[in-house]
């Protein structure tokens, strides 16, 4: 199981109110913690997934699909770029890192995966973090080791 301290139990000055930090040691509790995050989302949820080349996004956005019922993907057909996972909830997988910036993520038909009724899961967040909604769920994955990640999972609020 994934290993969770108090956030900010290192570093209370930079903890913020509902951050959650997980280490986890392997790929499989990765997956794991993205599958308890998905369990608990409703229609209409947006995940910002933001860290490096192989930090662990998919790994975990697969967890979420799966936490939402999601078993086998679906492949989207008006957007190369998403995946579209079929279960209790539809899930949106899109990755922005092929994109420029925010111009292309609009001109992409981006807007078309925020209609309320599924869940949005989107790696290289930061890549257009305007486009998104204010109100959405931001992980952050930082590489600790070759199998080990530090997984900060904050609620963001619109104001
Ligand atoms: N604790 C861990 N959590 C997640 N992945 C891990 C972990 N330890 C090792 N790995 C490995 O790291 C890789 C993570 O790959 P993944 O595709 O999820 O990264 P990514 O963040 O989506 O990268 P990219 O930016 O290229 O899309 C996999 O090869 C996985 O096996
Ligand atoms: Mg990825």
């Amino acid at each position: 199981m994934p290993t969770s301290r108090a956030p900010g139990s290192e570093s209370p000055a930079q903890s913020g109110v509902g951050e959650r930090v997980v280490e986890t040691s392997s790929e499989a509790e990765t997956r794991s913690l993205g599958r308890s995050v998905g369990e608990g989302l409703h229609p209409g949820a947006v995940v910002a997934l933001i860290g490096d080349l192989g930090a662990g996004k998919t790994i975990f956005a697969k967890g979420v699909a799966e936490g939402l019922g999601c078993s086998d993907e679906a492949s989207s057909p008006t957007f190369a770029l998403v995946h579209v996972y079929e279960g209790s909830v539809r899930v949106y997988h899109i990755d922005f890192y092929r994109l420029s910036g925010p111009d292309e993520v609009e001109s992409l038909g981006f807007r078309d995966y925020l209609d309320g009724r599924g869940v949005l899961v989107v790696e290289w967040a930061d890549r257009a973090p305007d486009s998104l909604p204010p109100d959405r769920l931001e992980v952050r994955f930082q590489r600790t080791g070759d199998e080990s990640r530090r997984i900060t999972v904050r609620p963001l609020r619109g104001r």
